[in-house]
């Protein structure tokens, strides 16, 4: 815990040890949270290295600024979104770089922070917003999507089973009273799965149902694709991406476009020759990893981390 900011990073000597080929070199971090895995990179990194920080959320980057500064690397710690990767390192100055980390999702101090709407264990204004300078909040999503578009993300980022009515009954609750805070929320998703359901599942009921807001709300799949192979792009030969995710929606993406970057031609099987000129990026560093036993009583967030390591290949001539 520092400066109030509490985040216990996940697999953290597996991702940086995985990460880093040079104590020379530039490194981004795309989600510094409270800085755990950037300090553990800029440890290692000689006063020539360079780390870059990237965080939306205007609360993680005060954590990580105060957690980075007596750092011996070059630092540069940027309050904005990744999916503005280019946009950042152009500015920067700094377009090839050796590493690039993304350690998805929330951090704890965002969920354990009340007032900031991620939780249904505390009861507040219904906002989610990793970003608090966008507009969208969740309470936005709760009140203005149609019964349809509620059910539709309920089934696909919540993968919740008890979506279409759960959507059936925000729709007729808002017919009443607009649906402002997160115990009210919680209190239609209650009523609207039948008791035994409820008495026989070990989550809480609200569960899914919030983490497809959140990920409504801060678009976390939209820009992931595009994200990662910007990221890939910028890798000099030999660098590398490393990737922590946390649900299977966010792991099929990184795991399709990492697959996808790491083969040759991807012509249909039996054309003569290739037609697609696909040309092989990335180098797959092993399946997926996962933490031990130890780590994940220690620290339950982690229980279901996956661990994505790839190596950019060398330029064909
Ligand atoms: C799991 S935490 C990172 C924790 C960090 N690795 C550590 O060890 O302390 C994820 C962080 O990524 C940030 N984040 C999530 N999506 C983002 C995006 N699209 N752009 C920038 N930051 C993002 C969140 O605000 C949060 O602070």
């Amino acid at each position: 815990m520092m400066g109030g900011f509490h985040h216990v990073s996940v697999m953290p000597e597996e991702t940086v040890g995985g990460l880093l080929t040079t104590r020379d070199g530039v490194y981004v971090d795309c989600t510094l949270g409270g800085a755990g895995h950037a300090l553990r990179i800029a440890s290692e990194l000689s006063p020539e290295g360079w780390l870059i920080g990237i965080d939306q959320d205007a609360a993680a980057i005060a954590a990580a600024e105060e957690r980075l500064g007596a750092v011996s690397c070059r630092v540069s710690i940027v309050h904005d979104n990744f999916r503005n990767l280019d946009s950042i390192l152009e500015r920067l100055g700094s377009s090839a770089v050796d590493g690039v980390l993304f350690d998805l999702g929330v951090s704890s101090h965002q969920i354990d922070t009340a007032e900031r709407g991620f939780s249904y264990m505390h009861d507040a204004p219904l906002d989610m917003r990793m970003d608090e300078r966008q507009s969208r909040t969740a309470e936005e999503i709760v009140n203005m999507y149609s019964e349809a578009e509620l059910a539709r993300i309920f089934r696909e980022y919540g993968e919740e089973r008890w979506g279409k009515r759960i959507a059936a009954f925000i729709v007729e609750a808002r017919k009443e009273v607009p649906v402002r805070t997160t115990a009210q929320l919680v209190d239609i998703i209650c009523r609207a799965v039948p008791k035994a359901v409820r008495r026989a599942s070990n989550g809480h009921p609200a569960k899914r149902v919030f983490q497809a807001i959140r990920i409504e709300a801060n678009d976390e799949l939209g820009i992931l694709d595009a994200s990662i192979r910007a990221a890939v792009h910028h890798l000099r030969p030999g660098g590398r991406i490393a990737v922590l995710t946390f649900h299977s929606l966010e792991d099929r993406i990184v795991k399709s476009a990492l697959h996808e970057m790491a083969r040759g031609c991807i012509c249909p099987p039996g054309l003569p020759v290739c037609a697609c000129g696909h040309k092989r990026e990335l180098r797959l560093l092993g399946k997926a990893g996962k933490p031990g036993a130890d780590e994940v009583r220690g620290n339950p967030r982690a229980k279901s981390a996956k661990l994505r390591l790839a190596e950019k290949m060398p330029e064909e001539r």
